[in-house]
């Protein structure tokens, strides 16, 4: 990738590869935007190289522009130069390909960013403690732009946050660099609507919502995007793509809590609700299914929502809706411990003492992300009480060090002697790599909170559904 001039600042970034498509000078010009971008001129940098940053970079690549990945872990920096990938989804081949043809080189020096045209932000947005928004990421990203700032450069925030973020935030501290939004710089909010595991669905397929507070920005950053997914929604600002991305997140965690809900209430009747829900989504029009699980994982469901809880109270509103949905969800690996207390005593067994395993620590399906996953709660609730617990997950082969949990395990190997050794399997995640059959046949208890079971002929009498 071939160094930009710099427009304001003398030293320059350490020097990367050479560009194919190079061309010189800032895009200062809604005309000289459109140029680039048709003949793939425009090199993108991508801020932060997770779950999101990685697959948009490959969509950008495979669009046909140059690709910076900024990551401030080192680590993460060097696999992806050395050409591995450390997402499941994401082959290393790829990765290895892509640098060698010089379409994208990693990097942990900010002024890198320098050299992009469009810089696009997907670093974490999580909560505190306090289940408040903690904007750290998104700040110290917005910092080191506003410290390597060029003029003509394009902003975008991805990262999923409250409404005003972009304006309230971001703008701010880029603009503490001496240059304005929307006419010495452009900025745009476009969120990420990425689902790991789907195979129906890519990032260039899935609708890109782009929303800008001044025209000019908002049609460059829909042209950048145009140029790589199959459908824009242009929107009239930053607050509004903010908000229908929270919006979808709260659908789905209200959705999820009123059947979860429902399955407690469906189980007290004997009446299974995952045969409920597989009848009713027949119903050709008006009724969306949603399934049932052991609680909320993953990055977005389980948080996102407390954002707008957060920037509602400032508007002197609660979010009753969230709140209860959040309060359903978090009761959810409770309800799958007394459940699986009670299949146990009927075996004259407690959990205290008793051997467990569990299945799939990734927080859903065909995915190695265990980020909030519920069968972390699971393990650390089984402990507590007594219980001995290892787990299985084809994903991932060991706990990885995380912030509030020290599990310390590794993945234990399935085999028909090894299950029959664990007084109850527990299923949290139903990954389709298991083979069920062999699962239920050979364990004593099964307690399946997924209904991964559903097609097991024999053994159904060992099934608890929690
Ligand atoms: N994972 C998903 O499925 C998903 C889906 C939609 C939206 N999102 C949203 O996208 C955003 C990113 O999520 P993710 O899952 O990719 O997170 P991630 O943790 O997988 O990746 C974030 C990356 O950002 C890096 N980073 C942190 N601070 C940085 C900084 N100052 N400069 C450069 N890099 C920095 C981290 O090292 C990490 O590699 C979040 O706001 C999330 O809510 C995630």
């Amino acid at each position: 990738m071939r160094m930009r001039k710099t427009s304001k600042r003398s030293n320059s970034p350490p020097s990367s590869q050479q560009n194919g498509n190079a061309r010189s000078g800032p895009l200062l010009s809604e005309a000289a935007w459109f140029d680039a971008i048709r003949d793939r001129k425009v090199r993108v940098g991508i801020v932060g190289m997770g779950y999101v940053g990685l697959p948009l970079m490959r969509t950008f690549c495979g669009g046909g522009f140059q690709c910076l990945g900024f990551d401030v872990d080192l680590e993460k920096v060097e696999k992806l130069n050395a050409g591995k990938s450390y997402i499941k989804h994401i082959p290393s081949n790829l990765i290895a390909e892509l640098v060698s043809q010089n379409k994208f080189e990693a990097s942990a020096d900010p002024r890198t960013l320098r050299e992009c045209d469009a810089i696009i932000v997907c670093v974490p947005t999580p909560l505190t403690k306090m289940r408040d928004p903690d904007l750290t990421f998104v700040e110290n990203t917005a910092h080191l732009i506003a410290d390597n700032l060029q003029r003509g450069q394009l902003v975008i925030l991805e990262s999923t946050t409250y409404p005003g973020t972009t304006r309230e935030v971001v703008k701010p501290i880029i603009e503490s660099s001496g240059l304005k939004a929307g006419k010495d710089f452009f900025l745009a909010y476009s969120p990420e609507r990425e689902d790991p595991g789907r195979t129906d669905h890519t990032t260039e397929t899935i609708p890109k919502v782009v929303g800008a507070d001044d025209p000019a920005s908002r049609k460059i950053a829909c042209a950048l995007y145009g140029a790589v997914v199959k459908r824009v929604v242009p929107v009239p600002s930053c607050d509004i793509a903010e908000a229908a991305k929270i919006l979808e997140n709260v659908y789905r965690c209200v959705n999820i809590a009123m059947i979860n809900e429902l399955k407690v209430l469906f189980d007290r009747m004997n009446i299974d609700v995952w045969e409920v829900v597989r009848a009713a989504s027949t119903k050709p029009f008006g009724f969306q299914p949603f399934y049932p699980g052991p609680g909320l994982g993953g990055h977005c469901i389980p948080i996102d929502p407390f954002y707008l809880t957060w920037k509602a109270r400032q508007y002197g509103m609660s979010t009753r809706f969230i709140e209860l949905a959040g309060e359903i969800n978090t009761a959810m690996p409770e309800y799958v411990i007394q459940r699986l207390a009670e299949a146990l005593n009927e075996k004259e067994k407690s959990i205290k003492g008793s051997k467990f395993l569990v299945l799939g620590l990734a927080y859903k399906k065909n995915v190695d992300d265990i980020r909030e996953s519920p069968s972390i709660e699971l393990i650390e609730m089984l402990k507590k009480r007594g219980a001995k617990v290892d787990y299985n997950d084809p994903f991932v082969p060991k706990t990885p060090i995380q912030r509030e949990h020290q599990l310390n395990m590794t993945s234990k190997k399935l085999s028909p002697a090894m299950l029959k050794s664990y007084d109850c399997v527990l299923i949290a995640t139903d990954h389709s790599a298991y083979d069920y059959d062999m699962i239920v046949a050979n364990a004593q208890l099964v307690v399946d909170t997924r209904n991964a079971t559903a097609g097991v002929k024999s053994g159904r009498g060992k099934i608890v559904k929690a």
